[in-house]
C-alpha cells in the first residue's frame, strides 16, 4: 500500500525504483551515532548503533565536545557498515534523512555535515528531521495500515516530556510539556544519587532501566510515597523536579538512618525504586488522562472519525511498568495503545530513516536539494499548540488508578 502511495507522490525524484525506495537515516543528536536504511514498506535493511554510554558513564554525564569527537571518529565507519549490511550501493538510496533538531548543537553538526557530504556526492535530496517527531512516528513503521493519523502521543525521553496530537510530519500539536526535568533525566540523576551503578549488574545500564529492574524485586512497594505533581493544575503539563528533589531527600534520610558509607547504597533501594516508579507512573497517567479526555471531547473531537489511539514513545517508553499503565489507562477510554519495539524506543537511526520515508510519502515536490540552507537548532517546538485550549477546557477527571507493580508485602 505504501509503495503504491509513494509511486504517486514522489514522481520528481529522478533515481531509484518507483515501487520500492530506500532512505538512509542519520542520528547524532546526543550520544548515540545511529545510521540505518529503511525502505518504503517499513523494512529495516541495516541498523548500526554506536553508543557512547560507557564513556560518558565514567564522567558522570555527557560532555558535548567529547560527544562530538566520538561522533566524528565513528560516523564514517558506521555508514560503511550500514551499506555493507544492507548490501546496497549509495546510488540506490532515494534520499538522506538527518536529525537537525533538537539536540546538542555540536553533535547535530557532525550528522548534518556528513549527510550533506553524502547528499551532494550522490546527488540525493536531504531530508531534515525533528528528533521528537521521529520518536512520535516510529510506531507507524511496524503497524503500517493500522496505525493511522491522527493519534495522541506521549513522548518521554531523556530530554523531553510532551503530549502531542500527531497528524503527519511537521503536523504536531502540543497539548502539554514538562516545566522542568524530563522523566529520563530524573531517572538518570536519581539512579546516580542512589549509586545504583556500584552494583555490577547496573554498571553500564542507564538510570531508567536500572530503576525499572530494581523495582521488580521490591518487597514493600508502598514503603516510599511520592506526592503527585501539579495535582491542582487543569492542564497537560508535567513536572519532575519535585519527584527528583523528594528522592534526594528520601535517600539522604535513609543513608543517615543506616549510616551508609559514601560509596555504599541504602539497603531498601529496591523498595525505593518501586515507590519512585509508581510516583512517575501516576503523574504520567494523570496528565495523559486529561489529554485523552480533551481529544475525545465531543465539542473538540480531535481524533475526528479515526479510532482513538495513544502512542507512547521515546527512551522511557522502554519501561514495561509505564507502558502497562498507559495501556491500562487507554483501555478505560476504548482507546488503542502502541509503542515502538524496544529496540526502536531509544535513539536510533531507523527512526530517522523512517521519518524520511514518511516525508517522501507526504511530499509531492518540496524535497530538499538546497543543502546549505538547513538550520540546526538545539531546541525546537512543534508547529501548533493547544496548551491554552486545554487550560480553557478546564477538564476535571475521575482518576484512573495505576496498576500494582512488583510484589506486594507478605
Ligand atoms: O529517547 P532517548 O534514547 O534519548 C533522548 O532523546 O533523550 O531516551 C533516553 C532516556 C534515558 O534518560 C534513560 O534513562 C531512559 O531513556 N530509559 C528508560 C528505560 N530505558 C531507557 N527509562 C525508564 N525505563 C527504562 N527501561
Ligand atoms: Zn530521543
Amino acid at each position: 500500500m505504501y509503495a503504491k502511495l509513494l509511486k504517486q507522490s514522489i514522481a520528481p525524484v529522478p533515481v531509484g525504483s518507483r515501487l520500492l525506495s530506500y532512505v538512509l537515516g542519520i542520528e547524532t543528536s546526543c550520544d548515540d551515532t545511529g545510521i540505518a536504511i529503511v525502505d518504503t514498506n517499513g523494512k529495516v535493511h541495516a541498523n548500526v548503533l554506536e553508543s557512547q554510554q560507557e564513556f560518558h558513564t565514567r564522567y558522570g554525564g555527557i560532555i558535548p565536545p567529547r560527544a562530538q569527537d566520538l561522533h566524528r571518529a565513528r560516523i564514517k565507519h558506521a555508514y560503511e557498515r550500514c551499506m555493507e549490511i544492507a548490501q546496497l550501493q549509495p546510488q540506490q538510496l532515494e534520499a538522506i534523512a538527518v536529525t537537525t533538531r533538537p539536540g546538542l548543537p555540536m553533535s547535530l553538526l557532525v550528522g548534518l555535515r556528513f549527510a550533506r557530504h553524502l547528499a551532494r556526492k550522490y546527488q540525493k535530496p536531504l531530508l531534515p528531521v525533528h528528533h521528537m517527531e521521529a520518536h512520535a512516528l516510529q510506531a507507524r513503521m511496524e503497524h503500517i495500515g493500522e496505525l493511522d493519523y491522527p493519534f495522541l502521543c506521549l513522548l518521554i525521553s531523556g530530554g523531553h516530556c510532551q503530549l502531542a496530537l500527531v497528524q503527519g510530519t511537521g503536523r504536531l500539536t502540543l497539548l502539554g510539556e514538562t516545566l522542568d526535568d524530563a522523566p529520563g533525566e530524573a531517572f538518570d540523576k536519581i539512579a546516580r544519587r542512589l549509586r545504583l551503578s556500584i552494583l555490577p549488574q547496573y554498571r553500564l545500564w542507564n538510570g531508567g532501566r536500572a530503576i525499572e529492574h530494581a523495582a521488580q524485586y521490591a518487597s514493600d512497594v508502598n514503603a516510599f510515597e511520592f506526592p503527585l505533581p501539579l495535582a491542582r493544575e487543569r492542564n497537560c503539563n508535567f513536572s519532575f523536579a519535585g519527584i527528583k528533589n523528594n528522592s534526594f531527600r528520601a535517600i539522604k534520610a535513609q543513608e543517615r538512618l543506616e549510616r551508609t558509607p559514601p560509596d555504599g547504597i541504602i539497603s531498601n533501594y529496591k523498595d525505593f525504586c518501586a515507590g519512585l516508579l509508581r510516583g512517575v507512573c501516576r503523574h504520567l497517567m494523570h496528565r495523559t488522562q486529561r489529554a485523552l479526555e480533551y481529544c475525545l471531547d465531543p465539542s473538540i473531537k480531535l481524533f475526528g472519525n479515526a479510532t482513538p489511539t495513544l502512542v507512547v514513545s521515546g527512551g522511557v517508553a522502554n519501561n514495561d511498568a509505564i507502558f502497562a499503565n498507559m495501556s491500562h489507562l487507554a483501555q478505560q477510554y476504548n482507546c488503542r495503545c502502541y509503542r515502538p519495539s524496544k529496540r526502536y524506543c531509544s535513539d536510533n537511526g531507523v527512526m530517522i530513516a523512517w521519518h524520511g520515508v514518511e516525508q517522501l510519502l507526504q511530499s509531492k515536490t518540496n524535497l530538499r536539494w538546497d543543502y546549505e540552507h538547513i538550520d540546526l537548532a538545539g531546541t525546537a517546538g512543534f508547529s501548533a499548540s493547544a496548551v491554552t485550549g486545554v487550560i480553557e477546557a478546564g477538564i476535571k477527571c475521575k482518576w484512573i488508578q495505576p496498576l500494582t507493580l512488583g510484589k506486594t508485602p507478605t
